[in-house]
Order: C-alpha cells, then sequence, then structure tokens
C-alpha cells in the first residue's frame, strides 16, 4: 500500500503536534503499517535526550535511531531560518528533501513534523508548506482547543487550500487550560470550514507511560480506518 507523506502542522508552536504525531505513529504501527518519524529541523535544541526527533523516533515501529529522524537542530530557540546562520549552519533544503525520500523507500508512511507552524521560515523561501507540496503530501493541523484557534485553524486551511495540498482536516488538542470557546469551538470549525474534524486530544502525558500506550495519547473512538483511507495515493 502507498501513502502520502503525513505531515502534522498546527495553529502554532507548542500546541501539540509532537503529541499527535507521537500518538499517530504508534496507532497506525498497531494497524500493522510501518511508519517512520521525520523532525527535519528543531531548535532549542541541547541534548538528544526529550527532543521531538528522539520522542518520534522512539513511537515509530522501524527501530528508527534518532539521527535517522533528524536532519538539522540548533541552540537557539527561533525560527530555523534564524537560528542556522547565527550558529553558522548552512541549511540544504535539497538534503532535507534526500533524507525524507530515502525513508519514504523504507518504509510504508513517514509522519513529518515542521517547526512551529505551517508558514514558519525553515530556510530562505522555504517552509513546510513548500515540503508538503514538493513531496505530494497529505497534511493534518493540530488544533490547540482555545481562544483565537478558528482564526489560526482557518487561515492555515485557506493556504493548504491554495497550494492544492491534500488536506485531511483538524485534530483538536485539549489544552488543559479552559476558556469558554473550548465548549463550541470544534463544532463552530466543522461548519465553518466545512471539514473533517478527527476529535479531541485528551491530556495525555507521553512520558508516564510506556511507548506501546502512546495511542491513548488521541483521541477516544480515532477512526484508524478512516484516516488511512485519506492518506492512500
Ligand atoms: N494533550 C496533552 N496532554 C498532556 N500534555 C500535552 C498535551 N498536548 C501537549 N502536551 C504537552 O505540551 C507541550 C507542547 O506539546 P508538543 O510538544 O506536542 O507541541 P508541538 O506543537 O509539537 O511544539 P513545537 O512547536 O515545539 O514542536 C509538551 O510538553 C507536551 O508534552
Ligand atoms: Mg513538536
Amino acid at each position: 500500500m502507498t501513502y502520502r507523506p503525513l505531515v502534522v502542522t498546527g495553529t502554532d508552536t507548542g500546541v501539540g503536534k509532537t503529541q499527535a504525531a507521537a500518538g499517530l505513529a504508534v496507532k497506525l504501527c498497531a494497524h500493522g503499517i510501518d511508519v517512520a518519524a521525520f523532525k527535519p529541523m528543531e531548535s532549542g535544541v541541547i541534548g538528544p535526550v526529550g527532543t521531538d526527533a528522539e520522542i518520534l523516533a522512539r513511537a515509530s515501529c522501524s527501530g528508527q535511531e534518532t539521527s535517522d529522524a533528524m536532519v538539522y537542530t540548533f541552540r537557539t530557540p527561533v525560527a530555523p531560518v534564524v537560528a542556522a546562520p547565527e550558529e553558522g549552519i548552512v541549511v540544504e533544503t535539497a538534503l532535507v528533501m534526500e533524507r525524507l525520500a530515502a525513508l519514504r523507500e523504507r518504509h510504508d508512511l513517514v509522519i513529518v513534523e515542521g517547526a512551529g507552524g505551517l508558514l514558519a521560515p525553515l530556510a530562505p523561501g522555504w517552509d513546510l508548506l513548500e515540503l508538503a507540496k514538493e513531496t505530494g503530501a497529505a497534511c493534518l493541523v493540530v488544533v490547540a482547543n482555545k481562544l483565537g484557534c478558528l482564526n489560526h485553524s482557518l487561515l492555515t486551511q485557506r493556504i493548504l487550500e491554495d497550494a492544492g495540498v491534500t488536506f485531511l482536516g483538524f485534530l483538536f488538542n485539549d489544552t488543559g487550560a479552559k476558556d469558554p470557546s473550548a465548549v463550541t469551538n470544534a463544532n463552530v470549525l466543522r461548519r465553518t470550514s466545512g471539514r473533517r474534524i478527527w476529535g479531541e486530544m485528551p491530556r495525555f502525558d507521553l512520558a508516564a507511560h510506556p511507548r506501546a500506550q502512546w495511542g491513548g495519547a488521541l483521541p477516544p473512538h480515532f477512526d484508524v480506518d478512516a484516516f488511512l483511507a485519506a492518506l492512500k495515493v
């Protein structure tokens, strides 16, 4: 079976992209899919432990090394396009694409997490949207369920649709910080976007659970079969 790369983006940084990608990797692995993960650029990295790439490599069922799931890391916690020159690193986007292509050769499905939101600049003139366009990826948008998320969600949808990228819809995340909008956001977004909402991820501490249980990060009754069908080429 051939699947598009799955690009997991979000309405902002820190909204639960890694949480979602890790949950999806474990859930899809349990479904018999050979999943690999890819976090090509990561800022604010001081050591390999606890990085997104490490979490994602652990979540994939392909026995991936962390180094296989990452390309560039930066110590400075700013957008890669700023961090790279500050740290004397020249980002080669062709290398990122080569590494992704190599993972696609070896695995059924590659889950890609960007850095920040969809248009956060990764390299001069290059962002996650470009990666998604170049690879024919399908894009899932993680939404932090809080006031303001409707605007960020709809902006991200508009950009994806205008670019002709396969858009899978939205996955809500319970931020823990309840405001009155959290009760209505999902229904309003379903109506206004006309797109699928894949449920809301509950509060779930990955570190407190063995890897095999990380599928619990996903919404209860998450429809794996429908999700996989949407990812087919
Ligand atoms: N549903 C949840 N339950 C418990 N903790 C969560 C949940 N979602 C996110 N978190 C925690 O919130 C923090 C941010 O989440 P996460 O790292 O998944 O965001 P992100 O969008 O990947 O961020 P970045 O832009 O830095 O990659 C992490 O410490 C994560 O463990
Ligand atoms: Mg992350």
